[in-house]
C-alpha cells in the first residue's frame, strides 16, 4: 500500500510522533508500505506539494515538537486546486491507497467532508483545547497543560513580591480544559473558562479576599470566557480559514477592570503560542505514537472516514463525525469541585 500523511490546523507538540508511529509500523509490520507526506497541510495535498517519507527521515522525531510536514489553516474546497476532484486526481497521481489527516476540528470536519465524497482518509486527532468529543484526550493537552503551569508557578513569585493581581490567559478556544488543569495545578485563585461565566462582581470579590489574607491573587483565564452579559468570547483579530473567530485578548480587558474595582495592582500575561511550542511530555509521545500505530491499522482494513480515538487507556476507532458533531466541554461538576477553592 501507498499511504498519505498530511498534519494540518494548529500545531502542537506531538504531530512528530504520529508521523513516526504510521510510518515505523507501516515499514516494520504491513509489507513496507510506502510514505508520501504532504506539507503544509490540506495545502499540499490541494497543491500536490510534497516529500518522501521512510524510516530515516522518522529517526528520532518522537521528542521533536512541531512537525516535519509543516502546518496550516487551509481549507481544502477553497481555493484554485481545492475540492475532492483534484485531491482525487492529486491521489491517483502518486498511486495512493489512502491519507492519513492529522488534525483538530476545523481539519477533521474537512476531512469529514472530503470522506463523504470518497476520498479514502482515515482521522488522527490533535489538538492542545482537548475540545474534540469521542477522544478521552487529544495529545498536546498534556504538554500544554504542564507549559501553562510552570508559567503560573512564575508567575506566582512575582505576583508575591509586589503584591499585584495577575490575569493569566491561556488557550483553549471554546473549551476551558487547559485552565481547569493547569488552573488547578499550579493553585490559582479563580479559573475563568468559556462553559461557566462569571459576573466581574464575583472575580473581584475573589481578588479581595485573597489580598484580605495577605495573599497576592493568580487568576486564570481561558481565552473563550465571557463575563456574565458577554454574547461571544472577546475577539478583535478577524476569522481564520474555517471562518471561525480568532480568539484571545481577555485578560488585557480584565486585569484593569480588577484594578479599577478593588484597587488591587493588576497585571496581565498572555501565554498563547508558548503553549505549542517544545517537545512533548512523555504522555503526549506515547498517546502520539500509538494513534499514529493504530492509525495506520485503520488503513490496512480500509476503515474510510474513521479516526482513531483513546477510551479509557484503549485505542479506538470511531466515525470522524463522532468527534467533529459536538464539543468536549468541561462539565460543570468539574468546574464546580475547582471553584471551592476558589478566592
Ligand atoms: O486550536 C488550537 C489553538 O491553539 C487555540 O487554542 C487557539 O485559539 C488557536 O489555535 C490559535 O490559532 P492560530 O495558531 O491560528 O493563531
Amino acid at each position: 500500500m501507498k499511504v498519505g500523511i498530511l498534519t494540518s490546523g494548529g500545531d502542537c507538540p506531538g504531530l512528530n510522533a504520529v508521523i513516526r508511529g504510521a510510518v515505523l509500523v507501516g515499514d516494520r509490520s504491513y509489507d513496507a508500505h510506502e510514505f508520501v507526506g504532504f506539507r503544509w497541510g490540506w495545502k499540499g495535498l490541494v497543491e500536490n506539494d510534497w516529500m518522501h517519507l521512510d524510516r530515516h527521515s522518522v529517526r528520532g522525531l518522537a521528542r521533536q515538537g512541531g512537525t516535519i510536514l509543516g502546518s496550516s489553516r487551509t481549507n481544502p474546497f477553497e481555493g484554485e486546486h481545492g475540492g475532492p476532484d483534484n485531491i482525487r486526481k492529486v491521489l491517483e497521481s502518486h498511486g495512493l491507497d489512502g491519507i492519513i489527516a492529522i488534525g483538530g476540528e476545523g481539519t477533521l470536519t474537512a476531512a469529514l467532508r472530503l470522506s463523504d465524497a470518497g476520498i479514502p482518509i482515515v482521522g488522527v486527532p490533535k489538538t492542545i483545547d482537548n475540545d474534540l468529543a469521542a477522544t478521552d484526550y487529544a495529545f498536546g493537552f498534556d504538554t500544554a497543560v504542564e507549559i501553562a503551569t510552570e508559567a503560573i508557578d512564575r508567575v506566582r513569585t512575582t505576583a508575591e513580591s509586589h503584591r499585584r493581581c495577575i490575569v493569566v490567559e491561556v488557550m483553549g478556544r471554546h473549551v476551558g480544559w487547559i485552565a481547569l488543569h493547569a488552573g488547578m495545578a499550579g493553585g490559582a485563585h479563580a479559573i475563568l473558562i468559556p462553559e461557566q461565566p462569571e459576573s466581574i462582581e464575583t472575580i473581584c470579590g475573589w481578588a479581595t479576599s485573597v489580598v484580605d489574607r495577605g495573599r497576592a491573587p493568580v487568576i486564570v483565564v481561558s481565552e473563550g470566557f465571557r463575563l456574565t452579559g458577554m454574547e461571544q468570547p472577546h475577539s478583535h483579530k478577524g476569522l481564520d480559514a474555517f471562518h471561525r473567530p480568532r480568539l484571545g485578548g481577555i485578560g488585557e480587558i480584565l486585569a484593569p477592570m480588577i484594578e479599577e474595582r478593588t484597587g488591587i495592582e493588576s497585571r496581565e500575561v498572555t501565554l498563547g503560542h508558548m503553549q505549542r511550542g517544545g517537545v512533548p511530555s512523555a504522555y503526549d509521545r506515547v498517546l502520539a505514537t500509538r494513534l499514529g500505530m493504530h492509525a495506520m491499522a485503520a488503513i490496512e482494513r480500509k476503515d474510510w472516514g474513521s479516526m482513531v480515538a483513546l477510551r479509557g487507556r484503549e485505542i479506538v476507532t470511531v466515525p470522524i463525525s463522532d468527534a467533529t458533531s459536538a464539543l468536549n466541554t468541561v462539565p460543570s461538576s468539574r468546574y464546580e469541585e475547582a471553584a471551592l477553592l476558589f478566592g
